[in-house]
C-alpha cells in the first residue's frame, strides 16, 4: 500500500475594487480596454429582459465598438430565473457561440443577474473571470457585493452555489432613478438591515431621509451606497466564506428567505427580509437584547421604505415554520437565527459565534403574532 500526499497550500488574492458613482458605463468599457481582465476580449454579457433595452444593450454596442466578441444573453426578470434551468441555458449559449476558457462573464443588472452570472463563470470551463456592473439598490447593497453567488430551487432561496469573488464591481446609482418603487423599496429593506446590524447612523440616517432616497436624490443615494459598502465589505473582508462573522449579514434572512420561498416570489426579496427582520427583532426583545421601542423604530423605519411589516395572509404559518429548517445556519437539525443588540450592533454568542439556537416554539410564537 502507498500514500501520496497532495500538497495544495495556497495563497490566493482575490482583492478588487469596488467602483460607486453615477453614469459608469463608459468607464466600465474604458477600464475593459485598459485590460481589467487581461488580454481578454470575448465575453458573454448577463443581462435581464428589463436591464437589456435600458442599460446593457448600450453597453454592449460601446464594447463591440471597442473591438471586443460579445454574446449577449438575456434572462427574464425577475428571481424566479435563478434556478439550475436558468443557468445551463446561459451555459449552453455560451458554448454555442463557442466561448471557451478564453471569455469572460459581464453580468448587467440586478441580484438575480449578479447571483446567476457569478455562478455561470465560476463553473464554466472550470472557472472564468467576471465583472459586474450592478443596476439595482438591491445589487449595489448586497448581492453584487462579497461574491456569493448562486440558484434557488423549489425547496428554498440560494442553496445551490459557490463563493467565487467578482474582478471588479461598479455600482451605478443613476440606474437607480429606472427601477419600480417596488424594487427600490426591496433594496432598501438590505441597506436598512445593514444599520441595524453594524452602522447606528446610517440607520438615523434612513429614519430622517428616507424620502430623498426613496426619490433617488444623488447625494441620499451616494450616501447610502458608501455605508452599505462599507458594512458589507469590511464583514466579508474578515471572513468571506461564513464561519462565522459573515452570518451577521443573515439578520432577517432566516424568516426571511422562507417566507420568500412560500410566497413562490410574488413577495421580492427585501419585501420577505423586511418581515424576517421584525422576526429577529421580536426575538431579540424576547431574549433581552432589544428594547420594545427600539423594535418599534425598526417597523417605522421599514414602513416609512413602503416595505411590508406582516406576514401576509395567503402563507401558512405551519409551514412556514416547517421551511426555517431549509435555512444554511441550521446545525444538527437546529434554528439558528442572527440577533440584534439595540440598533447597530449584533449579539456575539461567543468567540465567532454570530448565531445561537432558538427552540421551533419559540420561532413558532414570534411567527403567530406577525
Ligand atoms: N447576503 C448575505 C451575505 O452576503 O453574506
Amino acid at each position: 500500500m502507498s500514500t501520496f500526499n497532495v500538497e495544495l497550500k495556497k495563497v490566493v488574492d482575490d482583492s478588487y475594487e469596488i467602483e460607486t458613482g453615477f453614469d459608469l458605463q463608459d468607464k466600465f468599457v474604458e477600464d475593459l480596454k485598459g485590460g481589467l481582465l487581461g488580454k481578454l476580449h470575448r465575453f458573454a454579457v448577463v443581462t435581464d429582459s428589463i436591464v437589456d433595452g435600458l442599460y446593457a444593450q448600450s453597453i454592449c454596442d460601446k464594447l463591440v465598438e471597442a473591438g471586443f466578441d460579445i454574446t449577449k444573453i438575456v434572462i427574464p426578470e425577475g428571481e424566479k430565473s435563478k434556478t439550475r434551468q436558468m443557468k445551463e441555458y446561459v451555459e449552453d449559449t455560451m458554448l454555442a457561440a463557442g466561448l471557451r476558457r478564453d471569455c469572460a462573464v459581464l453580468a448587467i443588472g440586478g441580484g438575480v443577474v449578479t447571483d446567476l452570472a457569478g455562478f455561470v463563470a465560476g463553473t464554466y470551463g472550470r472557472g472564468v473571470p467576471f465583472v459586474n456592473y450592478a443596476t439595482t439598490l438591491l445589487a449595489a447593497a448586497d448581492a453584487s457585493i462579497g461574491g456569493k453567488t448562486a440558484v434557488d430551487t423549489p425547496l428554498a432561496t440560494n442553496l445551490i452555489g459557490m463563493f467565487n469573488q467578482p474582478k471588479k464591481v461598479y455600482i451605478d446609482i443613476a440606474t437607480w432613478k429606472t427601477l419600480p418603487a417596488r424594487q427600490m423599496s426591496s433594496g432598501m429593506a438590505e441597506t436598512i438591515k445593514h444599520g441595524c446590524l453594524g452602522d447606528a447612523e446610517l440607520f438615523e440616517f434612513l429614519e430622517k431621509n428616507m424620502d430623498r432616497v426613496l426619490n433617488c436624490e444623488p447625494e441620499a443615494c451616494t450616501y447610502i451606497t458608501e455605508r452599505n459598502c462599507g458594512v458589507k465589505y469590511k464583514v466579508v473582508m474578515k471572513d468571506e466564506r461564513e464561519s462565522g462573522l459573515r452570518e451577521v449579514l443573515n439578520l432577517g434572512h432566516t424568516v426571511g428567505r422562507a417566507i420568500e420561498t412560500l410566497s413562490d416570489y410574488r413577495l421580492l426579496h427585501g419585501e420577505a427580509v423586511s418581515i424576517g427582520l421584525i422576526a429577529a427583532a421580536r426575538l431579540s426583545e424576547d431574549m433581552g437584547y432589544m428594547s420594545a421601542s427600539d423594535v418599534d423604530r425598526l417597523i417605522a423605519v421599514l414602513k416609512s421604505a413602503r416595505l411590508p411589516v406582516e406576514i401576509p395572509e395567503y402563507i401558512d404559518r405551519q409551514k412556514l415554520v416547517a421551511k426555517l429548517y431549509t435555512d444554511k445556519k441550521v446545525r444538527d437539525g437546529k434554528l439558528r437565527f442572527v440577533l440584534q443588540k439595540g440598533i447597530g450592533d449584533v449579539v456575539q454568542f461567543g468567540d465567532n459565534v454570530y448565531a445561537t439556537q432558538i427552540s421551533e416554539d419559540k420561532a413558532r410564537e414570534i411567527i403567530m403574532k406577525l
